[in-house]
């Protein structure tokens, strides 16, 4: 019934199509057509109501498809192959899986869905249906194991310069890897990665982006905390235009990484962020550090000059400010 009733407003779509019109021409009740209108809302449609008049489909979210991605995407290794799906568990695990298989570095897995989306620290991470960009990229540089969390900052810095140049909008970054907007987050990033004998095998690096959520997709324990590009914009957005230009900002980031190290990627790390030189309060797997943040140092850990003067070196942690 969703097909048909989206394929009458495809074919008609300037057209206001009343409710009666549709439950004749669809066979069923009014009331069935409203719940349908209901349900294509939930998965990002949006419909103009006016009275006596009816429906009109004003938009409707593109599917994450692999031509259009791959159309005037301007990248020579990222992106190299797309694995795209309806639905998955995790796109991590599926990249995971890639790898064993032996795809190659570049390798772009994306879901319109995630059913056990994970985050950082244990964390579980929302992904529902056609509302953001669940994405995870297969990395395999040669570098020395503990230099992993370089690959966070700099997939920090691709997505958040992404967005301020694409959408204009104010987003930093908060140590390690999560993009905020006033406060709240809008992403967050996850690197799996492989090694042995202090050699990197592959990476994985996970981008969850919140693209197209509105306020009530979010549980109310996200209260406060995370919010979506939509709703800091006031529109619905293209997924398919950022994941093409946060592509390219990455492979660009990438390839400079590759050639002159992390020194010009801690730099514009620097430039982005919002957790240096302001007193914060980090819950780490050993407890609670309080005191000022000061630098990152070349693994990407965050040296804070605690109360009572001494430093400490943090390799991951929540901050809150
Ligand atoms: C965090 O902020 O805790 C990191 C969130 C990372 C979420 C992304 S969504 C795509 C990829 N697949 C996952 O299961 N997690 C990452």
């Amino acid at each position: 019934m969703n097909q048909s009733l989206l394929e009458l407003f495809q074919n008609d779509p300037e057209a206001f199509l009343s409710g009666e019109e549709i439950s004749r021409k669809l066979n069923c009740s009014r009331t069935a057509v409203w719940k349908q209108i209901q349900n294509l809302r939930k998965l990002g449609y949006e419909f103009e109501a006016v009275p006596r008049k009816g429906y009109r489909l004003v938009y409707q979210p593109a599917k994450l498809d692999p031509l259009k991605l791959a159309d005037s995407l301007q990248t020579e290794m990222i992106g190299s192959s797309f694995r795209i799906y309806d639905q998955v568990d995790s796109t991590q695990n599926v990249a995971h899986e890639l790898v064993r298989q032996g795809c190659p570095e570049g390798t772009v897995v994306l879901a319109e869905e995630q059913t056990s989306g994970r985050g950082r620290m244990g964390k579980k991470w929302l992904s529902p249906k056609g509302k953001g960009i669940w994405m995870s990229i297969v990395l395999k540089p040669h570098i020395p194991l503990k230099q992993t969390s370089q690959l966070t900052l700099l997939t920090a810095v691709a997505l958040c310069r992404t967005l301020r140049q694409e959408l204009g909008v104010a987003v930093g970054i908060k140590w390690p890897n999560d993009l905020l907007v006033d406060g709240l987050k809008v992403s967050g990033i996850l690197l799996e990665s492989s090694g042995e004998d202090d050699r990197l095998n592959y990476v994985v690096a996970g981008i969850g982006i919140s693209v197209n959520m509105e306020a009530d997709d979010f549980p109310e324990e996200l209260d406060g905390k995370a919010t979506s590009l939509r709703i800091v914009c006031g529109r619905p957005l293209d997924r398919i235009q950022i994941i093409r230009r946060f592509l390219e900002k990455f492979e660009e980031l990438y390839l400079l990484y590759l050639q002159q190290g992390f020194s010009p990627i801690r730099t514009l790390w620097e430039a982005l962020t919002i957790s240096l030189n302001r007193p914060l309060r980090v819950k780490t797997y050993n407890g609670w550090v309080e005191g000022t943040a000061e630098s990152i140092d070349d693994n990407g850990a965050l040296t804070v000059k605690t109360r009572d003067g001494e430093t400490m070196k943090l390799y991951s942690g929540d901050i809150q400010l």
